[in-house]
């Protein structure tokens, strides 16, 4: 049995520069995998292989079997948390998911933060479950998505270009938008120390759509809501690595840094590299950032791109990873490669 301490993940979270980037990727788990894609046929509907602990042991193992990566995610969604709230909840076919949206205070009263667990149970056993199965020196990553992000498919109601519908809300009445952002805020405290009881090591905390708002907007409802479930996670947890990923906001990094109390973060594909290691990296350990489309490319501008990355980012702590999620149409053959390229450099 390997030490926990002896972990390449955790113990680039700890700040230290290893010998070679740990490395997973996000999305790992997904649709250009084969048997992904044939256990989610088995599953039926994608929510019910998320409830499915079995199933998404099955498909949080699948990529490790083949590329051997340093951590696992558990395999859910951040739309589970809408779903425990009692929101209607649909992933279609070609469309993503489709929720009924909230718009308002009197909306908000049709979600209840009392019972979320009964619904979210089964991704606990997934956890539980998992911490068992996965190699030993492999890190079992736990996520959740941030407020803010969840709330634009909760307000918005699907995938959105210009975030209408929820700017409005929060600039008109940040008072009635805040208490869906509080509601959020609860039950993802919840939510990740539940996992964290049932075996994950590392949480995650994804806002993928911080990058939309203005810096002053950004400190109230990304960096805050971000600051506060960390120290709600760290009253229970005071060691517990939380890796932020705040995608798009630029320099602003800088300041969810230093507010939010994450110990590491994740950088997004357009992060200048140098500057990452000048101005990110001598604050935290960082994460990322390869584009998944030279994932879905691969050949030399892949492995090209691949040591600009480990040349610039390897000097300190630093955890292999891309931009964004893998997308569907990545051949296989290249995450093999990319997978080869970095477990080589060990020696
Ligand atoms: O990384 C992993 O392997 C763990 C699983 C994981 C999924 N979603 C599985 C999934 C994680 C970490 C997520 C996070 C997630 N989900 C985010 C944040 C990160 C990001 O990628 O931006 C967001 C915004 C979502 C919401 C979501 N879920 C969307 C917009 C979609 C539809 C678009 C798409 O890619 O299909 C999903 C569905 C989803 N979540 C799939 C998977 C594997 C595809 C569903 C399917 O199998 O049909």
């Amino acid at each position: 049995m390997t030490n926990p301490e002896d972990k390449l993940m955790l113990r680039a979270l700890k700040g230290e520069t290893t010998p070679r980037p740990p490395f997973w990727l996000m999305r790992q788990a997904g649709r250009y995998l084969p048997e992904y894609r044939k256990t989610r046929a088995e599953a039926g509907n994608f929510l019910d292989l998320c409830y499915n602990p079995v199933l998404a042991e099955e498909v949080t193992l699948q990529p490790l079997r083949r590329y051997g990566m340093d951590a696992a995610i558990l395999f859910a969604d951040i739309l589970l948390i809408p779903d425990a709230l009692g929101q209607p909840l649909a992933y279609k076919e070609g469309e993503g998911p489709v929720l009924d949206p909230v718009r308002s205070v009197e909306d908000l009263k049709k979600l209840n933060l009392e019972f979320i667990h009964t619904t979210l149970e089964p991704v606990y056993e997934t956890v539980e479950r998992l911490s068992k199965s996965i190699p030993d020196d492999c890190t079992l990553i736990g996520f959740a998505g941030a407020p803010w992000t969840v709330a634009t498919y909760m307000v918005e109601g699907h995938g959105s270009k210009d975030y209408v519908h929820i700017k409005k809300w929060a600039y008109g009445d940040p008072e009635g938008f805040g208490q869906l952002i509080d509601m959020l805020v609860e039950a993802t405290i919840s939510y990740l120390g539940k996992q964290v009881e049932a075996g994950a090591e590392v949480v995650q905390i994804f806002d993928t759509w911080a990058g939309v708002l203005p810096d002053d907007m950004l400190r109230k409802w990304v960096v805050e809501p971000t600051k506060r479930i960390i120290e709600g996670l760290r009253r229970q947890y005071p060691e517990l690595p939380v890796i932020g990923f705040p995608k798009g906001v630029g320099g602003n990094i800088i300041d969810f840094v230093t507010q939010t109390g994450v110990t590491a973060v994740s950088l997004d594909t357009g992060t200048r590299l140098e500057w990452a290691a000048r101005e990110v990296q001598s604050l935290v350990p960082v994460q990322g950032n390869l584009d998944p489309i030279l994932l879905v490319n691969g050949g030399p501008a892949m492995e090209a791109r691949i040591e600009t990355i480990i040349d610039t980012l390897g000097h300190g702590p630093f955890i292999f990873n891309l931009g964004h999620g893998i997308i569907p149409q990545t051949p296989p053959e290249n995450v093999e490669k990319l997978s080869r390229l970095i477990r080589h450099r060990l020696t």
